[in-house]
C-alpha cells in the first residue's frame, strides 16, 4: 500500500516533509536545476511532488531520469495533476504514471466514482497512491470547497468519499486548520492528510501539523532558500513536538 510506502521512506529520511520542485525558471534550465535541488536534499525528504512546472514543458519522457533517480532511492514520486477526468483518460493516465515509475497522483475527486475515479482507485493498484484533494489555500478556496451544503461544507464531502472509496491521502491547506481538524475526524486514522500552504503562502507549519496534519508539502519555502536542508529541517522540528 501506498501508506506503507512513504513512511517507509519517512522513517528512512526521518522526514515528513514532500517536496514540490515548482522552479519557474527558464525552461532550458529547469530540469537542471530540479535535479540538483533533488540531489542536494533526497536524503532529507519523504518524497518528491512533480506538478506542470516539469511535467508541461519536458513530458513524463523528459522527467524520467529524474524521477528513476527518486526511484532508486525509495522515494515516492507524486504526480499533481488533480486529475479529474473520465474512466478511459483516468485509466490511461494511470497507465502511463505506473510506466514512468511514478508513485501516486493528486485527484479532484469531483468527477465522482463511476466511470471516473473507479480508474484510479482500483483494488489492484499496490503501492500507488491516490491522494485527494478536499481543501485548497487560496483565496478562493471558500467559493466551492467551503461552500456551504445545509450542515456541513462541500469538502466534508470529499473527505467523506475519500474515506468511503478508500484513497490512500488527502491534501487540506495548512492555512485552514479546522479543515485539518474536521478531515481528520471524518478520514479517521488510515487516510494519510498532506497539507501545502506553508512558507510561502503564510500556513503555519505547527499549527497544520497539531491539527492532526502527517506530512507538510512545500516547495518555494525550500527550492528558493540558499539552505535547503536547513528549512527542511525547519519544518521536520514541528514533527517532534507531538
Ligand atoms: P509552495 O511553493 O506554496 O507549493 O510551498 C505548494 C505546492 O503544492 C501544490 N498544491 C497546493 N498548494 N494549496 C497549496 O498551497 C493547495 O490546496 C494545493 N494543492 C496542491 C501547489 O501547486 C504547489 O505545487
Amino acid at each position: 500500500m501506498f501508506k506503507d510506502v512513504i513512511f517507509e521512506s519517512a522513517s528512512r529520511s526521518k522526514s515528513r516533509v514532500v517536496i514540490a520542485l515548482d522552479f519557474t525558471s527558464k525552461v532550458k534550465t529547469r530540469l537542471s536545476s530540479s535535479m540538483r535541488t533533488l540531489q542536494e536534499v533526497s536524503d532529507y525528504v519523504a518524497a518528491v511532488k512533480l506538478n506542470y512546472h516539469l511535467i508541461l514543458p519536458y513530458g513524463l519522457k523528459g522527467i524520467s531520469g529524474l524521477v528513476e533517480f527518486c526511484n532508486k532511492k525509495g522515494l515516492p514520486v507524486i504526480a499533481d495533476l488533480k486529475l479529474n477526468d473520465i474512466h478511459s483518460t483516468n485509466k490511461e493516465v494511470y497507465r502511463l504514471l505506473r510506466y514512468f515509475g511514478f508513485g501516486g497522483v493528486i485527484v479532484n475527486p469531483i468527477v465522482g466514482y463511476k466511470e471516473g475515479m473507479d480508474a484510479l482507485l482500483r483494488k489492484d493498484r499496490g503501492g500507488f497512491g491516490v491522494i485527494f484533494l478536499v481543501m485548497t489555500s487560496n483565496k478562493g478556496s471558500d467559493e466551492f470547497y467551503g461552500m456551504d451544503l445545509d450542515s456541513r461544507k462541500l469538502y466534508h464531502i470529499f473527505a467523506e468519499k475519500a474515506k468511503a472509496w478508500k484513497a490512500d491521502g488527502v491534501i487540506v491547506s495548512a492555512k485552514n486548520t479546522e479543515a485539518i481538524r474536521e478531515t481528520r475526524r471524518i478520514v479517521g486514522k488510515d487516510c494519510i492528510i498532506f497539507t501545502p500552504g506553508v512558507g510561502a503562502q503564510g500556513g503555519e507549519a505547527e499549527a497544520a501539523v497539531s491539527a492532526g496534519a502527517d506530512f507538510i508539502i512545500a516547495g518555494r519555502a525550500i527550492i528558493k532558500s540558499d539552505n535547503k536542508i536547513n528549512e527542511i529541517k525547519k519544518l521536520n522540528s514541528v514533527f517532534q513536538r507531538f
